[in-house]
């Protein structure tokens, strides 16, 4: 069975279903092959995270969804499948600028960026920038759309809401503007909510906070989400299915658990050793996953994650198929027997 099918056979209600997505960079330095050949599927009501170390083209996997890399540089081939009913289309097949793509772009899919300072205009207040992307989207009123910003502040935490909805960037602190770029993102009501390194920029102790209400407003407002992180730790708590990506493959995908639990790739194996668990890691030092991520100009021929890989591999030269460990479970190295437990 090729990776396609192995996705493709997965019975989950699909709402997206990435095939064969390679996006290549012409680059005067040559070619950078950012996505080479991802198969995903975010299943309807789900949150799917994506991890990988930087550089291993979680971002560019992102904005390939969204139609937001200009064609050239870029070059995009494959199909990305958007479910609307029994029906789907292929995104790749629309004009990332037209009509039918932007509909689609502020409907049913949205965005959170990483950096939510430089993500909200400084001269507009809070509510301003909320009610936009309402009136924008919906037939409602001026004043409906203020109600429904304040709402939406509410749902995200901000206390106060009536009073703060008026408020300037400035005013909020770095979570509670995370917050804000949240309800932005809620505000249309998507059907998948795209988060780019949410917490990243944002002070570990209140890291844990807004994780847990992206987590209870997805399930909430019954959205899929696809969570981006470079910390499996991170993606623990709101993911239900993990891709793991490296060199711009998918290496492993499965449910969470069978992840955290019984993980097969090399390469997830070390991603879950580098967790610091609290209070776990006193007088043991980590693990660091030794070796650095090759240049994407030059990808290891066959297995890419060869040059860091601890284990004996006759067939490392030659590119890995996806196995399927268990249903919805696959892995993509040669050394997976199929006698794991
Ligand atoms: N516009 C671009 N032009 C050329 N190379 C790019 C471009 N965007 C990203 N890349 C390269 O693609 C690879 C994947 O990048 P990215 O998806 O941003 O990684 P990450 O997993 O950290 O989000 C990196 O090697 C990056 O340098
Ligand atoms: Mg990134």
């Amino acid at each position: 069975m090729s990776a396609e099918d192995m996705v493709a056979n997965m019975k989950d209600d699909k709402l997206l279903e990435i095939k064969s997505l390679r996006t290549h960079f012409h680059t005067p330095e040559g070619k950078v092959r950012a996505v080479d050949g991802v198969d995903l599927v975010i299943p309807r009501n789900t949150s799917v995270a994506l991890v990988g170390e930087s550089g291993s083209g979680k971002s560019v996997t992102s904005k390939s969804i969204m139609g937001l890399l200009p064609q050239p540089p870029a070059e995009i081939t494959g199909e990305i499948l958007y479910y609307q009913g029994d029906q789907s289309i292929n995104l790749l097949e629309l004009d990332p600028d037209g009509d039918e793509y932007s509909q689609i772009r502020g409907n049913e899919i949205s965005m959170i960026f990483q950096d939510p300072m430089t993500s909200l205009n400084p001269v507009f207040t809070i509510g301003n920038q909320i009610m936009e992307v309402i009136l924008r989207h919906t037939d409602l009123t001026k004043a409906e759309a203020k109600e429904r910003a304040i709402e939406l502040l509410d749902k995200v935490g901000i206390a106060n809401p009536r009073q703060r909805v008026d408020e300037y960037p400035h005013q909020f602190s770095g979570g509670m503007r995370q917050r804000v770029m949240i309800a932005i993102g809620l505000a249309c009501n998507p059907t998948l909510l795209i988060a780019d390194e949410p917490t990243t920029a944002i002070d570990v102790t209140i890291q844990a906070g807004i994780l847990e209400l992206m987590k209870e407003l997805q399930e909430e407002f019954k959205t899929s989400m696809l969570m981006i992180s470079h910390d499996l730790g991170v993606v623990a708590q709101v993911a239900d299915k993990v891709a793991v990506m490296y060199l711009g493959e998918v290496v492993e995908y499965g449910d969470v658990l069978d992840i955290f639990h019984s993980p097969q790739h090399p390469y997830t194996k070390a991603l879950l050793k580098s967790i610091p668990i609290l209070g776990q890691n006193r007088g043991r030092e980590f693990e660091v996953i030794e070796g650095t991520v090759p240049d994407p100009f030059n990808i290891p021929v066959g297995c890419r994650f060869q040059t860091r890989c601890n284990n004996q591999c006759p067939s490392k030269y030659q590119n890995p198929p996806m196995i399927e460990v268990k249903p919805g479970h696959i892995t993509k190295c040669w050394l997976y027997k199929g006698d794991e437990s």
